[in-house]
């Protein structure tokens, strides 16, 4: 029997270039989609199922873990990938999307993970190894300016990453954040479709360098192919980093986090002034 693994959001990005990579090395995947049966790659790869859920839907994810069951699948991991990155300054982001941010990246990914657990644990009394890995976000470590709420949800991603892997390692079942920096995928175009937070506001000036910052975030980032090896590993390695950064000058980031919360700031005054970010 293949082992198998379930990947949330494998509709673009580095949960489309993770899935592609590990159906290349022999797993069999179970890959969420929100429409349709997600890409005509995966689609017609005979090792492929899409499971159709949004991670905010309960029942849904219950019957797409129900699939694994009846398929009588081993499940050896799982990657919670399915993310949405809200921008603009908290005074302003409305209501809806700052629930919707962590509604997705945070209470989603609790929801999967205590759907997916029964058949991790299963595979790890069965004998076999079982990982989870979250994907988080070097804005789980560091927060700029008019990301903040994507930043909180990251964090979030960190704690429970860590506090989860403290309470599975009793069974064998190991937990693991791969944080990436800038990648180049749609995900900041996507939450720039969100208007409110743009309109005309005292913010504007710095907003209208905002576009140019994310977009040269994009533009400077890493191939999602890299951030899918990095998944391989974490959950293949022997004993993988739990907490692994995946970014260009990943030191930087490191440093920063230890250098006194005024410093921080004048760094990221100083890189949105320029349109960078780290
Ligand atoms: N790109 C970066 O620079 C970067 C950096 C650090 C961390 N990350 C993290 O990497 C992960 C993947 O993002 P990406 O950059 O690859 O962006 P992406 O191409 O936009 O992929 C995000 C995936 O999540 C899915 N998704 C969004 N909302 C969902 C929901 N409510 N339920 C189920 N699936 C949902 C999307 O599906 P739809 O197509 O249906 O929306 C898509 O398949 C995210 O957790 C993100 O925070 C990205």
């Amino acid at each position: 029997m293949q082992d198998s693994i379930l990947i949330t959001g494998v509709s673009s990005g580095i949960g489309l270039a993770t899935a592609k990579d590990l159906l290349h090395r022999g797993f069999r995947v179970y890959g969420s989609v929100r429409r349709g049966a997600g890409e005509t790659q995966l689609r017609e790869h005979p090792a492929f199922t899409a499971l159709q859920f949004d991670v905010r839907d309960r029942e849904a994810i219950r019957a797409g873990i129900q699939r694994i069951r009846d398929d009588g699948a081993r499940l050896v991991g799982l990657v919670n990938n399915a993310g949405v990155a809200i921008s603009g300054p908290v005074e302003t982001v409305s209501e809806e999307e700052y629930r919707r941010q962590f509604e997705v990246n945070v209470y989603g990914l609790v929801a999967v993970c205590q759907e997916a657990l029964p058949l991790l644990h299963e595979a790890r009394e069965a004998g076999f190894r079982a990982r989870i890995v979250n994907i988080g976000s070097v804005s789980g470590y560091l927060t700029s300016p008019f990301t903040t709420i994507y930043s909180a949800s990251k964090f979030a991603v960190e704690a429970l990453t860590d506090g989860l892997r403290r309470e599975l390692l009793p069974f064998g079942i190991d937990v693991i954040s791969v944080a990436p920096g800038p990648v180049k995928t749609p995900i900041w175009r996507k939450g720039r479709e969100q208007t409110a937070a743009f309109e005309n506001n005292r913010y504007s000036n710095m907003l209208n360098k905002l576009g140019p910052y994310t977009e040269a975030a994009e533009a400077d980032g890493v191939a999602p192919e890299i951030v899918a090896e990095v998944i391989y590993r974490a959950l293949t390695d022997e004993r993988p980093d739990p907490a692994v950064l995946v970014m260009k000058k990943g030191w930087i980031a490191k440093l920063l986090r230890l250098t006194p919360k005024r410093f921080q700031d004048k760094f990221f005054t100083k890189r949105l002034a320029e349109n960078r970010r780290y």
